[in-house]
């Protein structure tokens, strides 16, 4: 690992820790809608608390006119929460005077913050300028078990959904040779239906040139076989697809899984529902992430069902395209 773990840390009796978490959850009417990031750090508080450390947090919440005060009920004794980091326009410019406002309130840094940590923040990357800096257990974690998708078991299965054709268009690129097949669903499978002459009517697509003729000549892409259409766009991906996925997903021995196959915010979750459900029950390792995906799983509660659900949306998809985060360089 490039860097050191709160397991590295020496003695830490006494000393103030500053840990940045992302407990940037859903909160709704004042409630907490789905704590899995919040209760993913809490192995990493009960060991500085075990070790005899003053646990002070730090973290973000959007809008980022929030109050943390609904994240307190989640504190243990003794351990403190400060305020929306980006309630102060320096968390988001990286300003060296709330770098250090903040590297003040501790005597070490710890990033437990995995799923922001794509950010060049002054929480993520100005801080561990200016502390000892360790890695929380749980960030720990997600940089070794993501990092399995670069010396994959074989047959490997990419599945990949959602939108933002031009975010995930470097991670089908890396992938294409190491995987086995990458299955594209959702929105990004428009682009490639478009680019094969299929006609996607009012469809969602991404506008650029993204080169997708030598990803489908790989042979290794598949797409819907039978796209669920609704007001002249596509919507979910049909039973045929999923029957053909249910073949992929028994031969595979790892698969790594970032993405809604339909559009999962209007309602359209059936393709998604299915594959999780598929992906739990099945022989590979099985690593998922991202946001709707978890609210796939937290939907069928099948938390415990997969090899590893990482924190991250964006920050997975950016290690899993770089091999590396801005808050993992930060810690080096
Ligand atoms: C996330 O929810 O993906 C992380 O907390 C990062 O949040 P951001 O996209 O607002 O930076």
């Amino acid at each position: 690992m490039p860097f050191k773990t709160i397991e590295e840390a020496g003695d830490l009796s006494g000393k103030r820790a500053l840990v940045r978490v992302d407990w940037n959850v859903p909160i709704e009417n004042g409630e907490v809608r789905d704590d899995f990031r919040i209760k993913q750090s809490q192995k990493t508080i009960s060991f500085l608390k075990e070790k005899g450390a003053k646990v002070i947090l730090i973290t973000h919440l959007e809008p980022e006119t929030l109050s943390v005060e609904p994240l307190r009920k989640y504190l243990p004794e003794g351990v403190e929460l400060l305020e929306n980091l980006r309630q102060n326009p320096g968390e988001k410019e990286n300003s060296p005077e709330f770098a250090k406002e903040l590297a003040e309130k501790g005597d070490v840094y710890v990033n437990e913050a995995f799923s922001a940590s794509h950010r060049k923040h002054a929480s993520i990357i100005g801080v561990p300028k200016l502390l000892p800096s360790f890695a929380g257990l749980q960030f720990a974690e997600e940089v070794q078990q993501l990092s399995k998708a670069f010396a994959p078991a074989h047959p490997f299965l990419f599945i990949l959904g959602g939108a933002k054709f031009e975010t995930k268009i470097p991670l089908i690129k890396n992938f294409i040779d190491s995987a086995d097949s990458i299955f594209v669903g959702g929105a990004l499978a428009h682009n490639f239906f478009k680019e094969q002459g299929v006609d996607i009517k009012q469809s969602l697509v991404s506008e650029g040139e993204f080169e997708l003729s030598s990803l489908i000549q790989s042979g290794k892409i598949m797409l819907p076989a039978d796209p669920l259409w609704k007001d002249e766009k596509i919507k979910d991906a049909g039973p045929e697809t999923i029957a053909l996925l249910e073949t992929k997903i028994k031969d595979s021995k790892f698969i790594l899984w970032n993405g809604p196959l339909g559009n999962y915010e209007e309602g359209f979750k059936e393709g998604t529902l299915a594959v999780a459900k598929l992906l739990s029950e099945c022989n590979a390792e099985v690593i998922v992430g991202g946001a709707d995906t978890l609210a796939a799983i937290k939907e069928l509660n099948l938390f415990d069902s997969f090899s590893f659900v990482s924190t991250g949306g964006g920050a997975m998809l950016d290690f899993l395209a770089n091999k590396t985060l801005p808050g993992i360089e930060a810690l080096g």
